[in-house]
């Protein structure tokens, strides 16, 4: 069997975006499609169960999908496709706006929001039938998945290997407190908030209140 056959099947690519214990999570499906389209539309999302996203849409029943255009810059498609939302906060990374409590991408040529109605699960995958609540159209063309296949896959593995390597790693993101004096920044082992009042900058001796948290 040629595998890759399937890839001619024209399914587009999409940012689905949910919430899980209140935080923006979600990653980039192809298996999603129109199912019905009166009284009102319809569609089913093949979502991999060991997912974040897929837990998340168990949760909040609701998520958004942002349709990607052919002018999607590849970092979206690794920031969402290549890591987990269990260590990232992949929203973060890229422009987007929350639509009635679920984030959407800026650079999306259209978007639904939908409505959890009936689920089934399928060895590896859940599938999700839902309603579509709302939806919003703009410029651009869709993407098709066999096209990202055959030229965007390269420059989403290469856009993403570069972020990573370019992401500063957690200590440097940590908070610390710093003399609005001179600049030092504190080092010592014990936590600033423990060091007594009298303790003194030792560059240039100011006191601990002129220290702020950045
Ligand atoms: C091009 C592409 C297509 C994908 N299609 C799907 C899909 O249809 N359904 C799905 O659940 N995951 C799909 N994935 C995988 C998820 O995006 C990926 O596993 C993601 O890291 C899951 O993140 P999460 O743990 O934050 O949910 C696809 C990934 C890529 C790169």
């Amino acid at each position: 069997m040629d595998s890759k056959a399937l890839y001619k099947i024209s399914y587009g690519l999409y940012v689905v975006g949910t919430k899980f214990d209140g935080k923006y999570v979600g990653c980039i499906v192809d298996a999603f499609i129109q199912s019905t389209s009166s009284p009102v539309p319809t569609v089913i999302l093949c979502s991999i169960q060991a997912n974040q996203t897929n837990a998340a849409i168990k949760q909040t029943g609701e998520f958004t999908v942002s349709v990607l255009g052919t002018d999607v810059n590849p970092f979206v498609i690794g920031n969402f496709g290549f890591q987990s939302s269990r260590n990232a906060d992949k929203w973060s990374n890229v422009p987007h706006k929350i639509a009635d409590g679920l984030p959407v991408l800026e650079s999306a040529v259209a978007y639904l929001r939908c409505k959890v109605t009936d689920s089934k699960e399928l060895s590896t995958h859940t599938a999700f039938f839902c309603e579509v609540t709302d939806a919003w159209r703009g410029e651009g063309e869709p993407i098709i998945y066999g096209n990202y296949q055959k030229d965007m896959k390269a420059k989403a593995m290469e856009s993403f290997k570069s972020f990573k390597e370019t992401e500063k790693p957690p200590e440097a993101k940590e908070e610390r407190w710093v003399c609005q004096i001179c600049g030092y920044v504190y080092d010592g082992d014990t936590p600033f908030e423990q060091l007594p009042d009298d303790w003194k900058c030792p560059i240039c001796g100011h006191p601990k209140s002129d220290f702020a948290k950045e």
